[in-house]
């Protein structure tokens, strides 16, 4: 089993949500599952450029990282997002990338993964950052399995940590078991149902310019 980890720091693994997500890493440890992190502060993800090119091809056509992670994304059974909050969202690196993520999102190209969110803030709406990162990695057609989030109580240290870190673990065990037992989480599937309905849709509605995309639906629906 392949777990990716996604942190969107700027202090990458040193800071406070590598702090936290080293926990949740812990969790997955524990089960044996091959791990890899990718920092996105050593990449290079530059904002979309809105040039359709991707949806017409299946590639971006911005000659950076995005293909590499992409390509990783596809190839893992699970993975973790994790960013700070940035001014109730998520760090400019995370946005670049789930931006970018827009042809993959019509192609709702990850259905059948698992992922789970790391969230931390100086003072909070950690609920708020961890349900737009869930929103996320349903419209790419995941599963969300959980999220840990919280403010902090100084550098690399929260508040009730002992218990933060025991939730944080249990999310990591947590993901690997829902991808071993096919979890289903009901919930999930109506919002995937109905993206489905607008992606191919939009697809269809689109097929004259974007051909990638229209082949991929068409596959998708005879499977
Ligand atoms: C540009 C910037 C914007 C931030 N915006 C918020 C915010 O809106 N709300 C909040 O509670 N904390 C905010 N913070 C604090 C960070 O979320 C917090 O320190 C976080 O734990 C940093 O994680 P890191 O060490 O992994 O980068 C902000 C920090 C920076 C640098």
């Amino acid at each position: 089993m392949k777990i990716l980890a996604i942190i969107g720091s700027p202090r990458g693994m040193q800071g406070n949500t590598g702090r936290l997500l080293q926990e949740v890493l812990a969790g997955v440890e524990a089960t044996g599952a091959e791990m890899e992190i990718l920092s996105l502060k050593t990449l290079s993800i530059q904002p979309c450029a809105a040039c359709d090119v991707c949806h017409k091809t299946g590639v971006c056509n911005i000659k950076d990282d995005y293909e590499f992670v992409k390509e990783k994304l596809l190839a893992c059974d699970g993975f973790l997002l994790a960013s700070p909050n940035y001014i109730f969202s998520v760090t400019a690196q995370m946005k670049a990338l789930f931006d970018r993520c827009n042809g993959l999102i019509h192609c709702m190209g990850l259905e059948g993964k698992y992922a789970a969110m790391v969230e931390t803030s100086g003072g909070g709406e950690d609920e708020e950052v961890l349900a737009y990162m869930s929103r996320f990695v349903n419209t790419l057609g995941a599963n969300t399995v959980g999220c840990v989030g919280t403010a902090i109580a100084g550098v690399r240290t929260f508040p009730n940590e002992e218990k933060l870190f025991a939730d944080a673990r249990r999310l990591g065990l947590n993901l690997c078991q829902s991808i071993k037992n096919k979890r289903v989480y009901a919930g999930q599937d109506i919002f995937r149902e109905e993206f489905k309905l607008r992606m191919s849709g939009l697809v269809d509605r689109m097929q004259k310019y974007w051909p990638f995309e229209r082949e991929y639906w068409a596959n998708k629906r005879t499977r």
